[in-house]
């Protein structure tokens, strides 16, 4: 039977399809939207197996004997090249550098510094919904708490991030050739405002990581324009849509659970777990991107040449029964919880840290601010997002004070 990872059916009953995936065979051929015919890995041991060996599965496709990215992808405007230059689609030791430059700024203690001012951005959002009718928190909180927050890290002024904002949003959207170039527009404002920025940021040495990364290019490990660009852009794809989704699956889920919301707010160190819960149950990114073969190998029971491609399929991972005891069940104390919900290996989520604060913030503030808030639709009646590789509702309407 096949499977498609985008149709309301396995939207809303992932662990059916993944089962589905799985009894056919551990890696199953599937075309999917942009990347067309690849492997897709159905087990935790077969997604496991490629994120974490760096030598025989590889980014670049020009490092598997293939064309570089801006060949392959010859239709993108020649604008959009410098930005082929991101940790996502680099390996080996440029990878390795890349990565270490924004490390510290990823780390725990960084983001613990920012978590006053997301929950003040997650207070402010909170007070502006409307009471009167039903609020769309997707519109209204999930995506904008995201955005200001990577705002707010990188340290874009007040100002500008209506209209940055308004740039990134189209290219979430995209899906095919045709809805990449409806978001070049905003793609190539991005490019032009950031490359002007590093300028600003240069000489009022505004604080944020942008500056963080200003100064790397400028003290004796150097990062040129492209990749300083690339960077910013990688950091605005990566934790927008991804955290948005995170957020709405943790809202729906407790909104569906009213006791299990009240007994979080009385013992918030069990939110940790909860969240982690979300990101496995939910899986708000489905896949990671493609990894291309370097060398003939087996995976899953198949042999593998140099340069295939291979996706692996994170939902099926984190609902595999042969990892996880009561795969199907959402269990909110699950412990270990060895997901695969942020990748794992050279490019393991760099936002995790940032994206599991939002979340806390975004569930702890919602219900202390709104503790009788219910749906305002069943939950088979809310739509979910057709959306490349992710998992989350397309709005989330909810009644704040009944
Ligand atoms: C719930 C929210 C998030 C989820 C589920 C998520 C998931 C992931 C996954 C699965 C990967 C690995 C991708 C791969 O191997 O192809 C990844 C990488 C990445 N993520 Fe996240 N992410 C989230 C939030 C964030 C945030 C908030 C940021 C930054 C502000 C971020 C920035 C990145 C970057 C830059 C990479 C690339 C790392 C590399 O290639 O070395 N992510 N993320």
């Amino acid at each position: 039977m096949k499977v498609d990872l985008h149709s309301d059916a396995f939207l809303r009953h992932p662990g059916a399809g993944s089962r589905t995936l799985r009894d056919q065979a551990e890696l199953v051929r599937m075309h999917l939207p942009i990347l067309g015919p690849v492997w897709v890995t159905t087990t935790h041991a077969a997604a496991h197996q490629v994120l974490s060996d760096a030598v025989t599965y590889v980014r670049n496709p020009a490092n598997a004997g293939g064309k570089p990215p801006e060949k392959v992808y010859w239709w993108v405007p020649r604008f959009v090249h410098p930005l082929f230059r991101n940790v996502t689609l680099m390996d080996g030791a440029d990878h390795q550098r890349l990565r270490k430059l924004v490390t510290d700024a990823f780390s725990s203690r960084g983001i613990d510094a920012m978590r006053p001012r997301i929950e003040a951005i997650a207070d402010d959002l909170l007070d502006r919904l409307p009471r009167d009718r039903p609020a769309d928190l997707v519109a209204g909180f999930n995506r904008l708490l995201p955005m200001l927050a990577i705002c707010e890290l990188l340290g874009v002024p007040e100002a500008d991030r209506a209209r940055v904002s308004a740039w990134v949003e189209p290219v979430s959207r995209v899906r095919s050739p045709i809805s990449f170039l409806r978001a070049a527009p905003g793609l190539y404002r991005m490019s032009r405002y950031f490359r002007a920025d590093f300028e600003e940021v240069r000489r009022s040495r505004r604080p944020g990581l942008i500056r963080e990364l200003v100064e790397v290019r400028d003290g004796a490990d150097k990062l040129s324009d492209d990749e300083l660009l690339a960077m910013v852009v990688a950091v605005f794809i990566g934790g927008f849509d991804t955290t948005t989704h995170l957020i709405g699956n943790a809202l729906v889920t407790l909104l569906q659970a009213p006791e299990l919301a009240r007994s979080l707010q009385e013992d918030p160190r069990r939110i940790t777990f909860f969240i982690e819960e979300v990101m496995r149950y939910h899986s708000p990114v489905m896949f990671t991107n493609m990894f291309h073969v370097t060398t003939p190998t087996e995976l899953g029971g198949r042999r593998l040449d140099r340069g295939d491609r291979v996706v692996p399929l994170l939902i099926a991972a984190n609902r595999d029964p042969a990892r996880f005891d009561a795969a199907g069940d959402f269990v909110p104390d699950r412990k270990p919880n060895r997901h695969l919900g942020f990748g794992v290996g050279t490019h393991m989520c760099l936002g995790m840290q940032l994206a599991r604060a939002e979340a806390t913030v975004a569930i702890t503030r919602f219900f202390a601010r709104y503790p009788e808030a219910r749906l305002a639709r069943p939950v088979d009646k809310i739509p979910m997002l057709k959306r490349l590789g992710l998992r989350g509702v397309a709005e989330l309407p909810v009644i704040l004070q009944p």
